[in-house]
């Protein structure tokens, strides 16, 4: 999906800039998100109305105490009280109709059958529509909770629009902004985010979120809806695989008599392989002399040692299911003959060990297909049969698939690919391969394991595996 950020044009911002003129924030949801920016933000010099229908928590705020315990927060409650900056109620409508600028922070809990209850969300979201039919200033609602992707367009937005009579775009302008604090750190956090994610549906939007979220404009991202509201649940998704990834780092090194504080310690100094953006792009499965290897051994390891290593353990099963969904993606094309652009466990080297695509060559071949291979780093010869040998042992079901590409009859070369198939698998992101996919004829079929493109072509031919 491309970006349409089409309004935001230089000239746009600085015309809204010159338009937009804070004054007063109301935030709706005194929960531990609210009522720390309700904090954090009066003390930034925004004049702030906090509403809520809890009435012990209004009155807390409007006393100038802190309703949660959060470390700074009553200092800063008490500044804003004080100062006439902070006020508190529990007619929604009303701080709504008082402010120019609506946080939305009511909780959304998990809901009877698992997923997300949208129950407050929706109930905010009609108290400013009802407050905004009052109201004849453009306002800006910024979306702070975690809510499923589509959330805001399609259940925010509508509630608004029915409630208040107006258009999105026309009375009011709509935001969504995660929230990464933390509690314990949460005023910390607020002033110094890791950073600040903004898909607003307008330009003046966009602006009156930076001036909001954003005290010195450092560290702003700006993206769409859907994938601001995508990125909390897997921003939270690998915190939590992070936790329990080291617990299970723990307890497989206790039962090896190891201290796992210092093999964690060495672990995240590695920032180039370990803790870095690489492993993290979505893409096909993983294979090579190492990681499968490896990963059977530490489970062989925590089975023999009575240790329960469960993320550990589905690795492999997750692993496999990216080459069937692959597979999958392939039959439903229903192909006459299948071209593989890309046969070694990646780019840029002849290693065949347990490379995910000789697996799905196999199971493409079992499904009864005709399949030709191109790999610039595999040619007919000595060295091919020697790497095809080498991987017999760890592919004994693999037998027919091996013997074909032993002899390098399943070899061609690019141009007869293109030529001779009607599906295309590319699993090496070359210049080459990406080269020959935009110029191939017409109704040939192209599945994606590498993401060639950063931009998705919008082609009914064109299918990525994972976007
Ligand atoms: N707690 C965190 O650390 C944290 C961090 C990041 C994001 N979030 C997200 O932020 C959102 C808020 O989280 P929280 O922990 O502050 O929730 P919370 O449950 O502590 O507070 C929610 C507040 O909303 C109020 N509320 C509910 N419906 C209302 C309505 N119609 N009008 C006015 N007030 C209403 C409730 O009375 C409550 O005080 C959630 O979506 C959460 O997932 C939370």
């Amino acid at each position: 999906m491309s970006l349409n950020f089409a309004w935001r044009t230089a000239a746009t911002l600085v015309a809204a800039e010159a338009t937009t003129q804070l004054k007063t924030i109301s935030i709706i949801g005194l929960g531990y998100v609210g009522v720390v920016s309700v904090g954090c933000l009066s003390a930034r010099g925004f004049k702030v109305i906090g509403a809520d229908l809890d009435a012990a928590k209004v009155a807390s705020v409007a006393a100038g105490r802190s309703p949660i315990v959060e470390r700074g927060l009553g200092d800063l409650l008490y500044d804003g009280v004080r100062s006439r900056r902070v006020t508190a109620t529990c007619d929604v409508a009303q701080a709504v109709r008082d402010s120019d600028v609506t946080l939305l922070a009511v909780g959304t809990p998990t809901s009877a059958d698992g997923g997300c209850d949208l129950t407050y969300v929706r109930a905010a979201s009609r108290a400013i529509g009802e407050a905004l039919a009052a109201k004849s200033a453009y306002h800006f609602v910024i979306l702070r909770c975690s809510v499923p992707p589509g959330t805001t367009i399609d259940v925010v937005v509508p509630e608004i629009e029915a409630a208040s009579g107006k258009k999105l775009g026309d009375g009011f302008g709509i935001c969504f902004s995660p929230e990464f604090l933390r509690e314990g750190t949460a005023v910390a956090d607020f002033a110094e985010p890791p950073k600040v994610v903004i898909a607003a549906s307008d330009a003046r939007t966009e602006l009156v979120a930076r001036q909001v979220l954003s005290e010195r404009g450092q560290n702003v991202l700006i993206t769409s809806m859907t994938a601001a509201e995508t990125l909390k649940y897997v921003d939270n998704i690998w915190h939590a695989t992070k936790v329990v990834f080291a617990n299970e780092v723990g307890r497989f090194c206790k039962s090896l008599d190891v201290d796992s504080h210092e093999v964690m310690r060495l672990f995240v100094q590695d920032t180039k392989l370990n803790l870095s953006p690489y492993y993290l792009r979505p893409g096909f499965a993983f294979g090579g002399s190492c990681l499968p290897k490896e990963v059977r051994a530490a489970m062989h390891i925590g089975a023999a040692n009575g240790v329960s290593l469960p993320l550990i353990d589905s690795l492999l099963v997750s692993n496999d299911s990216q080459i069937e969904e692959a597979h999958r993606l392939i039959a439903s094309l229903a192909p006459r003959v299948v071209g593989l652009l890309g046969l070694t466990f990646k780019s840029g080297t002849d290693d065949l060990r347990e490379s995910p695509m000789v697996e799905l060559m196999a199971r493409l071949q079992n499904d009864g297909l005709r399949v030709r291979v191109c790999d610039p780093n595999l040619r007919p010869g000595q060295q091919l049969s020697s790497q095809v040998r080498s991987i017999r042992h760890a592919h004994g079901d693999l037998k027919a698939t091996l013997d074909a590409l032993e002899t390098g009859g399943v070899l061609d070369t690019l141009p007869t690919i293109m030529n001779e198939c009607d599906v295309i698998v590319v699993s090496h992101a070359t210049e080459a391969f990406r080269d020959a996919v935009r110029k191939r004829r017409p109704g040939v079929h192209v599945v994606d394991l590498a993401r060639l493109f950063t931009e998705v072509p919008q082609e009914a031919t064109y299918h990525g595996l994972s976007w």
